[in-house]
């Protein structure tokens, strides 16, 4: 998608996004307030923040299997770990935010669709030590560096899966009762986006959160969001525009939030 079509469409959401007044679910306005916003620091955060540092001065190339968005079949190719932890990890600020959901909700299982380098599966293990954090990525060698940086800050509520998504997603659901948490954030297209969100449902609940990437990242990821805030399963939605928050709750009126972030 063209720059000029992303400042438009964040400008949109600028214009669109509420703050604390423009809240009447008490739900929305809590989460808003106490864990969205909250902006006091964990002793976690520069632990995690210490790895990112070492990746991007990292220049060892490794090599990449991509099979994610824009790729129908897999590329192969070279490219330096800096680069990597440059372009495809989180920010901080989107990382530290997963770290306060997954610390207020307290699930027991989470997901994370797209390792990388495990900056954020670091935020989501570190925020409950008492959780099973699955993460699943399909380049080997990038899996192997993301075990490193768990094996360097100690975490052992990880399990890693290796392989494409398309069939390690739906056998690893089928191993566990059901599911509190998800981040979605592996292969932004629109039909293994909506795939992948139908696979999760099947094991969401009424207190289940899931978290989507990059929401406006492409006319296919704008058109999933789109989709997924429409399904007839899902309650309450959250737009914070590089991430979409949803929640299932049937005791509250299905609504959508713009809120600024
Ligand atoms: C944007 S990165 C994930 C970033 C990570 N969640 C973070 O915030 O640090 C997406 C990752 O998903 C992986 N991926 C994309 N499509 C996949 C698929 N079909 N199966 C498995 N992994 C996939 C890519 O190899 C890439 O490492």
């Amino acid at each position: 998608m063209s720059l000029i079509r992303q400042a438009i469409d964040y400008l949109l959401y600028r214009a669109r996004a509420f703050k604390l007044h423009g809240v009447h679910s008490p739900f929305v306005f809590d989460l808003y307030h106490q864990v969205i916003l909250h902006d006091g620091t964990y002793y976690a955060f520069p632990r995690v923040e210490a790895i990112r540092q070492e990746l991007l001065a990292d220049t060892t190339t490794i090599a990449v299997t991509d099979f994610g968005a824009g790729s129908k079949k897999l590329n192969y190719s070279t490219r330096k770990v800096a680069d990597i932890a440059r372009t495809s990890l989180k920010p901080a600020k989107y990382g530290q935010l997963l770290f306060r959901l997954v610390n207020h909700f307290q699930p027991k299982v989470v997901f994370e669709l797209g390792t990388s380098l495990g900056i954020t599966t670091a935020y989501l293990a570190e925020a409950a030590k008492n959780a099973r954090v699955y993460t699943f990525e399909g380049c080997p060698n990038i899996a192997k560096m993301a075990a490193q940086n768990f094996e360097s800050l100690q975490l052992q509520n990880i399990t890693q899966i290796t392989g494409n998504l398309d069939e390690t997603l739906q056998s690893q659901l089928q191993h566990i009762p059901q599911l509190d948490f998800a981040f979605l954030d592996g292969n932004h297209r629109y039909e293994p986006t909506m795939r992948y969100f139908e696979q999760c449902l099947a094991k969401a609940h009424e207190h289940s959160v899931f978290v989507v990437d990059d929401i406006y990242w492409s006319a296919e990821m704008k058109r999933a969001w789109q989709e997924i805030k429409k399904h007839p399963q899902v309650g309450q939605t959250v737009d914070l525009y590089f991430v979409g928050l949803v929640f299932f709750r049937t005791k509250q009126p299905k609504e959508h939030f713009t809120l600024k972030f």
